[in-house]
């Protein structure tokens, strides 16, 4: 049976609690919920999902699995508290952002790394959730964490550590991407004379159409974009615009912005 620790409930803490638990991953009488804010504490006891603790906790040493969900920059002085209680066999599951798999052994003086960059639909069980191991994390341990993580949404195994940058780039940031075009669809609707409420029911279905093509169908990107592109039509008039002002280059560039910026906040 799972014995799991996930240190910071904040939003993200506190869905990973709610999903094991919806999937009986974990019993609530082994999950333990570390918070150092005394709110959270009261409002996370009041749920009763899960035995409210602080980092001191004999407990923790019994978890199979650790969570760290506390922003990075709080980590440090987590770290000098936790590394006293760890136990040396389990998993620790960072969902940290930039923060490396080296930093975090060498804070905690411990071997068993996992490292994943979850995105924002892990709320609904509709996240994409990328992660890589430390070199010597056997198996098992593996198997374990991705079984966690699969309650959140799908996931995908890295080898290396370094492209968690571009994952942070495509799907960690990557709702705010989608968010960002329909509102400017809805927006384009409302100036041709739609209501707003017409505009974004047009605009999400479609949304939700497109995804469901192209998760199911057997065409290629081009291949869909040029079934809905007839000659001289209207598609093709929308397309031709886009393809004027380098709306493909635009994308590829703020990308790659996104990467570097990952790359300047890594914690190492
Ligand atoms: N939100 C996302 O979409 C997303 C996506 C990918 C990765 N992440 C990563 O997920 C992590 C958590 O993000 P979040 O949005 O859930 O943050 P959050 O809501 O601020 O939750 C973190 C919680 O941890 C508590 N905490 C801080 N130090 C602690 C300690 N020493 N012991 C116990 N609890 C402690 C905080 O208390 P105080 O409020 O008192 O500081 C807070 O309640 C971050 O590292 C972030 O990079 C988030």
């Amino acid at each position: 049976m799972n014995k799991i620790a996930i240190i910071g409930c904040g939003n993200m803490g506190l869905i990973y609690a709610n999903s094991f638990l919806r999937y009986k991953i974990v019993t609530k009488e082994n999950l333990l919920l570390v918070e150092k804010n005394t709110d959270r504490q009261q409002s996370l006891s009041a749920m009763n999902i899960g035995k409210v603790v602080t980092t001191d906790d004999k407990a923790i040493a019994d978890c199979n699995i650790l969570i760290l969900a506390v922003k990075p920059q709080d980590f440090k002085e987590l770290s000098q508290s936790l590394k006293n209680v760890i136990n040396p066999t389990c998993v620790v599951l960072s969902i940290m952002a930039g923060t490396e798999m080296s930093f975090i052994q060498s804070a905690l003086n411990h071997q068993f790394i996992v490292r994943a960059m979850p995105n924002l639909p892990v709320e609904i069980s509709m996240g994409m959730t990328a992660f890589c191991a430390s070199d010597n994390l056997p198996h098992d341990k593996i198997m374990l964490v991705e079984n966690l993580l699969s309650t959140t949404g799908r996931t995908l195994y890295l080898k290396e550590e370094k492209q968690l940058n571009a994952v942070t780039a495509l799907s960690g940031s990557g709702p705010a991407y989608f968010f960002y075009f329909m509102k400017h669809l809805v927006n384009a609707g409302v100036k041709m004379g739609l209501d707003e409420h017409v505009s974004n029911i047009l605009a999400k279905q479609t949304m939700l159409g497109a995804f469901h093509l192209i998760n199911n169908g057997q065409k290629t990107l081009d291949e869909y974009i040029t079934s809905v592109s007839s000659k001289g039509g209207t598609t093709e008039a929308a397309l031709k615009t886009f393809n004027a002002h380098d709306m493909g280059e635009v994308i590829i560039k703020a990308l790659q912005n996104a990467e570097s910026r990952a790359e300047e906040l890594s914690i190492k």
